[in-house]
Formats: C-alpha cells, structure tokens, sequence
C-alpha cells in the first residue's frame, strides 16, 4: 500500500510532495495577479479573447441560467456568460483571493456586479451542495489542480441532471513541427515577457511548464468519461494550442 505522505506530483517541471502544490500555484497567482489580464492578451496578443468567445460560441448561455465558473480568476469566462444571457446569474470561484479582487473591479465597471457572487473554494472540494448549477466551466484552471480527477467529479456533483461542463485548456499540437516552433516561443519569449512586465519569470515559467505536462485532448477527454460525463467532445483551436471539452450530467 501506498504511503499517502510520499506521493509526489508535478509543478511546471519540478516534481514536489502533492500537499505543497496547491500552496505554490497560490503563490504563482497571487504573485501575478494585479498584471494577470494585461499578460494574458500580451502573451496570446489578444488571442485569448477569441478562444473565450469561441467557448462561448459553443456553449450558447441561456436566459435564467446558473453558471458557476471554476479557477474563475477575474472573471473573464463568467463576464461573457453574462452579457450574453439576460437574467443568468453566476458564481466565480477561485483558491486565490487576490485573483478575485482584480475581477470585482471589473464587475464594477462592467455593471455586472448585481448578478455575480465570488467565491474563494477550491476545484477539487467545491463549497456548493449537490445539483445546484445549470453549467459549470473551467478556463486555463484545470492544469493548475492537484488531482484532476478530483475537481471533475466535484463538477459533476454540484451541476444538476441535464447540467453542462466546459472547459478551455492549453493542449497539445498534433503537428510535431507545430509543436516545436510553438515551444521555442512559449520556453523562450513568456518567461521573458512575465519579467518586464510582471517582474516575475518564475511565475510564468512555471505556466509554460504547466501546459506541457497537461493530458491531451483524447486523454483529457477520458477523463471527463471517467468522472461520469456523457457525450464527451472536444473541438481544438489555433491547431490544438488549446482545446475546448463539453460533457454533459445526463
Ligand atoms: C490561468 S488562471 C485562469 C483564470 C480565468 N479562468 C481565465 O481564463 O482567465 C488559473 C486560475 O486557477 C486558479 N486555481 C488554481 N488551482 C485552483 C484550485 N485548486 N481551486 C480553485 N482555483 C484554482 C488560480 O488561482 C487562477 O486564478
């Protein structure tokens, strides 16, 4: 039997006990996140945002409906959500409270506050009872977790029967040649770019790292089956730099 104690997990590239992994990603999104969203469009220039409205595409929010938005930050995927569902409320949840402080600013100013909660919890233990949300989603938050597994069943149990799960991740090129032009900038240019404007490359080494260890589509798919989804897909974007999954609680 396996001593609980030892078990190790990744973080970027390092390999490090599983009980100090959260702690360190909080300090990487603590660290970052008064600079999150100018980074986010200068790393991508800009691209994110399609990525983010293509989810939304996909999705398709209805009126009334009750999303909860895991890993939310600050609140880019539940923002969106909003302004295209009238009367839709949603819940932004989120380990990190510093993260949340930069989206409530933006509530504000969006004039989205009055239909928004933020919550601080944790993806693999939700602060939420059973069957509660219409929709639950996950962008660029699902590799960061300690157990994946962990934070899909926990989306299961608070989504309600007929309920949708979707997530944005970074994923993996099935073009080898893609890959590695795509590497050389990431590895190269990201750290560097996380040091001039957020004087912080650890951080943003460890986001670039983190991309690289994540399942691929088909096994993150997998995984998605394993936690009780049904009709499992996934659609890749800019050739599979990132892939959208959809499963539903049926
Ligand atoms: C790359 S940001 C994504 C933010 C936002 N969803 C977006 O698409 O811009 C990853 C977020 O995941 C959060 N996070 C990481 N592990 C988490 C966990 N176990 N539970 C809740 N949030 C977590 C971090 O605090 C961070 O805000």
């Amino acid at each position: 039997m396996s001593d609980d104690s030892t078990k190790t997990t990744h973080f970027g590239e390092r390999t490090v006990p599983e009980d100090d992994k959260k702690g360190l990603v909080h300090g990487v999104f603590s660290s970052v996140a008064s600079r999150y969203d100018v980074m986010n469009d200068l790393m991508s220039g800009g691209v994110h945002r399609v990525w983010k409205d293509a989810m939304m595409d996909w999705l398709a929010p209805r009126p009334g409906q009750r999303l909860l938005d895991v890993a939310g930050g600050t609140g880019d995927i539940a923002f969106r959500f909003l302004r295209r569902a009238p009367d839709a409320t949603a819940v932004v949840c989120d380990m990190t409270e510093d993260m949340l402080v930069e989206g409530r600013k933006r509530a504000d100013a969006e004039r989205l506050a009055e239909r928004l909660d933020w919550v601080v919890g944790d993806a693999m233990d939700l602060p939420f009872e059973d069957n509660t949300f219409d929709v639950v989603t996950n962008s660029f938050g699902t590799r960061n977790v300690t157990r994946i597994e962990d934070s899909l069943s926990e989306a299961f149990r608070v989504l309600r029967p007929g309920g949708r799960l979707m997530t944005l991740e970074f994923s993996q090129l099935p073009n080898p040649a893609m890959q590695w032009a795509y590497d050389r900038y990431s590895y190269n240019l990201i750290p560097v770019m996380g040091q001039v404007v957020a004087n912080d490359r650890d951080s943003y080494q460890y986001l670039v790292e983190s991309i690289r260890k994540f399942p691929d589509q088909e096994r993150f798919a997998a995984m998605i089956r394993t936690a009780g989804f049904e009709q499992v897909k996934y659609r890749n974007m800019s050739m599979g730099v990132v892939a959208l999954h959809s499963g539903w609680k049926l």
